[in-house]
């Protein structure tokens, strides 16, 4: 392996989000931790989270944690293994007082302790009014999180691998012992060699032209778990949240709503009343961005367009610049609005994958529907599916499983090191990723990438969206495969390996195109509605028959599904009323 650098780490963690952070953090108080990321760790989309960490602290009410396991179940749609959901809430205010201890700037009540605000779907005594739950740092939550992760990491010896981008698993015979990746800068391929390896790759917002995602946000981690013949779990859930800026998709954090902002038609009617009359617009997500949707298609939105109205007119002044700062710079850079004195165009933006690589409770992969695992391979935060957010997400939950399943990943790799080695790299560790990347350089097609994923993003909008139907679907399945086949004529113009951005895109256009297919075909499998994922040709929720967890593998370039059963402890599934 003569022309091959190869780096030798107890632990590999792919990713520098909060989740992958977290998990680097952990290991490398035991063992020699490294972290290789596609961006530079503090430029991670996890910093673009805004509006809190969900933990019932209960610093401004009378909350329990058995509240919050009761909102995410049914915010779930009942698709939620209720004993991870157990763990996420029972675990999350110890995951917060350990997130204060290493240094998280939180905003403060009077009496110095953690704030907390209302959010969507949060409630107290099951359903009976809207909790406290969201501990912040003004709105500007996952930001300082994720700095003062990537503080203590640096503090720890982390070891990290910047601007790398990660091309291949080195799986073999159920063993992970590491990864390829790319310098980015360099221009080289690397071999890390690992006996623990943990994915924290993110999620896949960039596979719809509206999305409140970082452009890094490509999924490329479910690729490479899908190269490697294993599967994806609930991929057709596709959260879609209710605030973005209209035409921009940034996130317009739902901690306006907690603050008390309203959302208004053409008429200026809080329509929400008409959906969700007792929670309003603090619904779970899902149903907020029906309401909206809903409102825009029947020619409601303002002017007849396809936005309405987020109002924080009527919000104290002062209130908005201490706990709301960005919100109002955001809408005045973007959008051209003066959140004080006018109302903030906002439309549904694709937000956050339900989806993803199965994973056990301590976060090991699981390659099928039994339990049965890959040794040495972890994932943790919104790559992966454990699942507790089944088929919908509540706003909160997200940084709350990024750092706390980041954590139990760490642990999880630790507790197996003492089974896990270095097994013998295979003679030519780096082919996959080399042949990836000869493969797009060498291409004599007329196709740009740019082209490809425009079309991809503008049909998966329009095609699998808020609402879905069986014709749009099959439509939108036939038109991904056009898609593929037109990447195979795929040309890049900058032939070299060193800060190649068109390689690079290509790359991440391939993982979408291969995704974006699980996606659209679970979508269309589904003959249901259940929480994100709203089918007008299907518009009731049938456990009789879907629920159950999907799994999908990509083999010889199909797609095949398979089964995993729902795990309900506490919680039988109920009609979803707020
Ligand atoms: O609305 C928000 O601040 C987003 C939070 C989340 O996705 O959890």
């Amino acid at each position: 392996m003569a022309d091959v650098t190869v780096h030798k780490f107890d632990a590999v963690v792919i990713g520098s989000g909060l989740a992958g952070l977290r998990a680097a953090l952990e290991l490398s108080r035991h063992y020699k931790t490294a972290v290789v990321t596609k961006v530079f760790p503090t430029r991670s989309h996890s910093g673009a989270a805004q509006g809190g960490i969900a933990a019932s602290l209960g610093n401004l009410d009378d909350d329990h944690w058995e509240y919050h396991m009761f909102d995410t179940v049914k915010g779930s749609d009942y698709l939620g293994d209720q004993d991870a959901i157990e763990i996420l809430t029972q675990e999350a205010p110890d995951v917060v007082y350990d997130l204060e201890h290493l240094g998280v700037p939180f905003s403060r009540l009077p009496d110095g302790r953690i704030a907390q605000r209302m959010f969507g779907g949060h409630t107290l005594n099951y359903g009976e009014k809207a909790a406290y739950r969201a501990c912040y740092s003004a709105d500007y939550t996952g930001h300082v999180l994720l700095h003062t992760l990537y503080e203590q990491s640096v503090k720890n010896n982390v070891r990290f691998f910047s601007e790398y981008q990660a091309l291949s698993l080195l799986v073999d015979d159920d063993v992970c012992n590491g990864c390829v990746a790319w310098d980015i800068r360099g221009g080289g391929l690397h071999v890390f060699h690992s006996r623990a390896l943990v994915m924290g790759t993110g999620g896949y917002g960039r596979s719809f032209k509206i999305t409140s995602n970082a452009h890094a946000n490509t999924g490329d981690g479910l690729g490479l778990i899908m190269r490697q013949g294993l599967p994806l779990q609930d991929m057709e859930f596709v959260q879609f949240h209710p605030t973005g800026l209209w035409k921009q998709g940034i996130l317009v954090s739902e901690g306006a709503r907690g603050e008390g902002a309203y959302i208004t038609n053409n008429s200026g009617e809080r329509f929400m009343k008409n959906y969700t009359p007792k929670l309003m617009e603090l619904a779970p997500r899902d149903m907020v961005a029906r309401s909206i949707q809903t409102e825009i298609d029947e020619g409601r939105g303002i002017n007849g367009l396809d936005y309405v109205n987020l109002e924080l007119m009527h919000i104290d002044k002062a209130i908005i610049q201490e706990r709301l700062p960005q919100i109002h710079d955001l809408a005045l850079n973007f959008s051209g609005v003066d959140c004080f004195k006018e109302p903030i165009p906002i439309q549904p933006t694709a937000h956050y994958s339900m989806g993803g690589i199965p994973v056990d409770n301590d976060c090991g992969v699981l390659k099928n529907g039994d339990y049965d695992k890959i040794a040495g391979l972890f994932a943790a935060g919104e790559c992966s599916c454990v699942s507790v957010h089944g088929a919908n997400r509540l706003g909160t939950n997200s940084l709350l499983e990024a750092v706390l399943f980041g954590r139990r990943a760490g642990r999880g790799a630790i507790k197996d090191m003492p089974n896990l080695s270095w097994k013998d790299l295979p003679k030519t560790p780096k082919d996959v990723a080399q042949a990836e990347c000869d493969w797009i350089l060498n291409n004599k097609g007329d196709e740009k990438v740019a082209n490809i994923r425009n079309d991809l993003q503008t049909s998966m909008t329009r095609r699998c969206g808020v609402f879905r139907n069986g014709k749009d679907l099959t439509d939108q399945l036939a038109y991904v495969k056009e898609l593929q086949q037109r990447f195979h004529k795929v040309k890049v113009d900058d032939k070299g390996m060193i800060f190649n951005n068109d390689l690079m895109e290509a790359i991440e256009l391939g993982h979408l195109l291969e995704f974006a297919e699980v996606i659209v075909a679970g979508a269309l499998g589904r003959q249901e509605s259940r929480g994100a994922h709203a089918r007008k040709d299907f518009p009731d929720r049938n456990d009789t028959d879907w629920l159950k967890h999907t799994l999908a593998w990509r083999k010889a370039g199909k797609v095949e599904f398979g089964w995993r059963k729902v795990v309900i402890t506490r919680f039988e599934p109920k009609e979803r009323k707020y």
